[in-house]
């Protein structure tokens, strides 16, 4: 069942380029939905955990390249701060199992308010029933309790529908995106070598800018769940106001710098920790020579995957990475203490 893998989270991270391809034959049925929801002024996401970094995704996409504001908002703190509801608001509520509580309970608060769209991924699930307007992500089941290919099918119909709304461009991306993400897939045994070096550290720090600032936050929350590594996401530029404070010799800080707009910005940060002494494993274009320069560690990706498709294949590695610290320090990947699959209380 495992189909040859040793555990299901790295099986399901090999699925993700036919995640994404599976997902990306929903179009029409996204097409069908933005028709349906009609004007759209503002959009508020709605989601937990690794849910909430597609969402966080989401709001670059469409303040970036649409610019409609989009507010994202943690499910358990929607009650605290939802306060620009409206009839041509679009809240937007992304859930793998679409039976999370939190964002149930939030969903149906929001429905009198707002029109509301579920991104779901368990057929039939309650969100599937609850929402006015519903779209699949079409990973397959996902056993391992740690969220992996269904967070690349998530991005997949968030992009999709910025698309349908206006970006049409990002569709020829899109589609590009499974060979991207295959070829990554083939660098699994160096990232596995470079795993076997920090498995014994106690703590880790991801930054990344823009696009890539989710990407550091979903990377920080993978290594937490199933290495119980303590690992950070931060902004690039957020480390001066505090973070850098705890950088210090050997401590590893990976670095996510796609080619894009804020490319610079992001490598002098990374000279910054540097001159700190951490230890940069650097996560960028494979012919990206100042960020190679820079690093300690590098893990090169296609040239074209510039910043804005970033989310759907830098993610890749940093999965793999936290799978193979997992498996080193004797752990089981697919049952992380404490956590399940489905968190069905508040
Ligand atoms: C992380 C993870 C969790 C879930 C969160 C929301 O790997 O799996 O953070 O993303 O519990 O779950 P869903 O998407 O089912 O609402």
């Amino acid at each position: 069942e495992k189909g040859g893998y040793d555990h299901f989270m790295l099986k399901e991270i090999h699925e993700e380029p036919s995640a994404v391809r599976d997902t990306l034959t929903e179009w029409d049925e996204v097409l069908g939905v933005v028709e349906e929801i009609g004007e759209v002024e503002r959009i508020c996401f709605v989601a937990c955990g690794t849910s909430y970094h597609a969402s966080l995704v989401g709001k670059y996409l469409f303040e970036g390249l649409l610019g409609i504001p989009t507010d994202v908002i943690l499910a358990s703190e929607f009650r605290y701060s939802a306060g620009a509801l409206n009839d041509r608001t679009l809240a937007i509520f992304i859930s793998q199992s679409g039976e999370t509580a939190d964002t149930l309970n939030a969903l149906r608060a929001a429905n009198s308010r707002a029109k509301t769209l579920a991104i779901v991924n368990v057929l039939g699930s309650s969100a599937t029933r609850e929402a006015q307007h519903v779209l699949y992500t079409r990973a397959g089941p996902e056993i391992g309790v740690a969220a992996t290919k269904t967070y690349v099918s998530q991005l997949t119909v968030i992009y999709m529908l910025v698309a349908a709304m206006g970006a049409p461009e990002l569709m020829d991306r899109l589609g590009r995106v499974p060979e991207f993400m295959e070829r990554a897939l083939k660098d699994e045994d160096g990232i596995r070598e470079l795993a076997a070096t920090c498995s014994d550290v106690s703590d880790f720090f991801f930054i990344g800018r823009g696009f890539a600032y989710p990407t550091a936050l979903e990377g920080a929350l993978k290594l937490k769940e199933i290495t119980y590594i303590h690992g950070e996401g931060y902004a690039a530029g957020e480390l001066k106001h505090g973070p850098l404070a705890l950088i210090d010799n050997g401590v590893p800080v990976v670095a996510i710098s796609p080619p894009g707009p804020c490319h610079d910005k992001t490598l002098s940060n990374v000279e910054e920790v540097r001159a700190r002494g951490a230890r940069v494993i650097g996560v960028g274009s494979i012919s990206d020579e100042s960020l190679r320069k820079e690093a300690d560690d590098f893990i090169g990706l296609d040239p074209e995957v510039d910043d804005v498709i970033s989310p759907l294949v830098y993610i890749v590695p940093l999965q793999l990475l936290s799978y193979h610290v997992s498996v080193e320090r004797g752990l089981d990947p697919d049952k992380p203490k404490n956590l399940a699959k489905c968190v069905t209380v508040e």
